[in-house]
C-alpha cells in the first residue's frame, strides 16, 4: 500500500485536514492529474525521482489552500487546478533542496530522495520542478499571479539562506527566527491563498485577507513543525526526530529555553549548538532542558497566537461565509496545523 493510500484509509471527519480534502476531493483529483502529467520529462531520472517523492503522499496542504481560496472567492476552478499544481511543485522543489541542505534521511515515511538518488540528482530535479511551476503559471497567463508566486519563490530562498546564518548562532533572536520562518514557509502558504481571489478578479481587500490568513497559518505551521522535531512520533511524522538539534537549528523550542537558561544550560547549548560538539546522549539532555522550561508547550502557545491572527483574517473576508463548510474547514485547518502529529 502506498503512503498516500494508507493516509486515505485513515481519513476521518474529526480531522480538519481530512474535512477540507473531502470537500475538495474531485478538484484535488484534477490537481493530481496535472501534477502527474507535468512531472514527466524525456530524461527518465526526472519522473523517477520526482515521482518517488510525489507518490509518497504528503498532506497537499498548499494546493488545497489554492483550491479553497479560489472556491471561496467564486473563481474559475479550471484555472485553479494548474496553479495549485504549480504551488505543489514549488513546495516539492523546496523539499528536495531542503533535505540536501539539512542532510535529512527520512521524508514522508521513506528514505529521502537524496539518500536514494544522491544529492546532485535531488538538486537538479528540484530545479526542474521549479521550472515546471513557472511554465504552469505562464500557461495560466496572469502576470499578477506570476508576480505573486515568483515573489514567494525568491522569498523562500532568502529565508533558507538567512536560516544558514542563524544556524549554530546563539545570538539568534526570536525576531530573526520569525523572519526566517515567515520567509521559508509562510510566504508560500500566503501566496497559495492569495492567488484564489486574483483568479476570481476580486478586489484588493479579499486578496489581503486571504494572504494574511495564509501567512499567519504558515508561521503557526512551521512553529508546530519545529516543536514536532523534538516530540513527534517519528513513524507518524515520517521524518527523523532531532534533526534540528543535530543541525544546530535555532528554532522556537531552543530560543524559548534560552530565555531563562541557567549558566550550566547555557554552556550546554554553547557546546552542542554553538560549537557543534555533540555526543550521543545530548539530544536526550536537550529534551530534558526543553521540558524543564516548558519550551515545547510555550512553542505551541506561540503558534496559537499566530493561529488566532489567521482565523481573524479569515473572518475579514467579505462574503467569505457564503460557503460556510469551506470557511469552517479553513478555520479548522489552523487548529490542525498546530495540533498535528504529521
Ligand atoms: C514540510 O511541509 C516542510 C515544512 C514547511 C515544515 P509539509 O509538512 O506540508 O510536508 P508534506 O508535503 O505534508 O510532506
Ligand atoms: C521547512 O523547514 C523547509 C522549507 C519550507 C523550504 P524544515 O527544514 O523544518 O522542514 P522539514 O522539517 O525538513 O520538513
Ligand atoms: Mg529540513
Ligand atoms: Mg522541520
Amino acid at each position: 500500500m502506498t503512503a498516500q493510500a494508507a493516509q486515505q484509509d485513515t481519513k476521518s471527519e474529526d480531522n480538519p485536514l481530512d474535512r477540507l480534502s473531502t470537500l475538495l476531493r474531485d478538484d484535488m483529483v484534477r490537481v493530481n492529474e496535472k501534477i502527474l502529467t507535468h512531472m514527466q520529462a524525456d530524461v527518465a531520472l526526472i519522473p523517477q525521482l520526482a515521482g518517488y517523492l510525489i507518490a509518497s503522499g504528503g498532506k497537499r496542504i498548499r494546493p488545497l489552500l489554492t483550491l479553497a481560496a479560489t472556491m471561496l472567492s467564486g473563481g474559475d476552478m479550471n484555472r485553479a487546478y494548474g496553479l495549485a499544481a504549480s504551488v505543489e511543485f514549488i513546495h516539492t522543489a523546496t523539499l528536495l533542496h531542503d533535505d540536501v541542505v539539512d542532510g535529512s534521511l527520512a521524508r514522508r515515511g521513506k528514505d529521502t530522495a537524496n539518500l536514494v538518488f544522491g544529492n546532485q540528482a535531488s538538486v537538479l530535479v528540484g530545479d526542474f520542478l521549479f521550472s515546471r511551476a513557472f511554465q504552469l503559471m505562464v500557461k495560466d497567463g496572469s502576470l499578477e499571479i506570476l508576480r505573486i508566486l515568483s515573489d514567494a519563490s525568491a522569498i523562500i530562498s532568502q529565508g533558507e539562506v538567512k536560516q544558514l546564518a542563524t544556524t549554530n548562532n546563539l545570538q539568534t533572536t526570536m525576531n530573526d527566527y520569525i523572519e526566517v520562518i515567515s520567509a521559508k514557509t509562510a510566504a508560500l502558504f500566503a501566496a497559495a491563498c492569495e492567488i484564489g481571489p486574483v483568479i476570481a478578479g476580486q478586489d484588493l481587500s479579499a486578496q489581503i485577507a486571504l494572504r494574511d490568513y495564509g501567512l499567519n497559518l504558515g508561521i503557526a505551521f512551521q512553529i508546530a513543525d519545529d516543536v514536532l522535531d523534538y516530540n513527534a512520533d517519528q513513524k507518524k511524522l515520517g521524518k527523523t526526530i532531532g534533526d534540528d538539534f543535530r543541525e544546530g537549528k535555532m528554532t522556537a523550542p531552543i530560543l524559548l529555553a534560552l530565555e531563562n537558561a541557567t549558566p550550566p544550560e547555557r554552556s550546554f547549548w554553547q557546546r552542542t549548538i554553538g560549537q557543534k560538539q555533540q555526543n550521543d546522549d545530548d539530544l536526550m539532555q536537550a529534551m530534558e532542558i526543553l521540558e524543564r522550561h516548558n519550551a515545547l508547550h510555550k512553542g505551541l502557545e506561540m503558534a496559537r497566537t499566530y493561529g488566532k491572527k489567521s482565523v481573524t483574517a479569515l473572518h475579514n473576508i467579505k462574503g467569505g461565509t457564503q460557503n460556510e463548510p469551506l470557511a469552517a474547514a479553513l478555520s479548522g485547518l489552523v487548529e490542525f496545523s498546530i495540533n498535528r502529529g504529521y
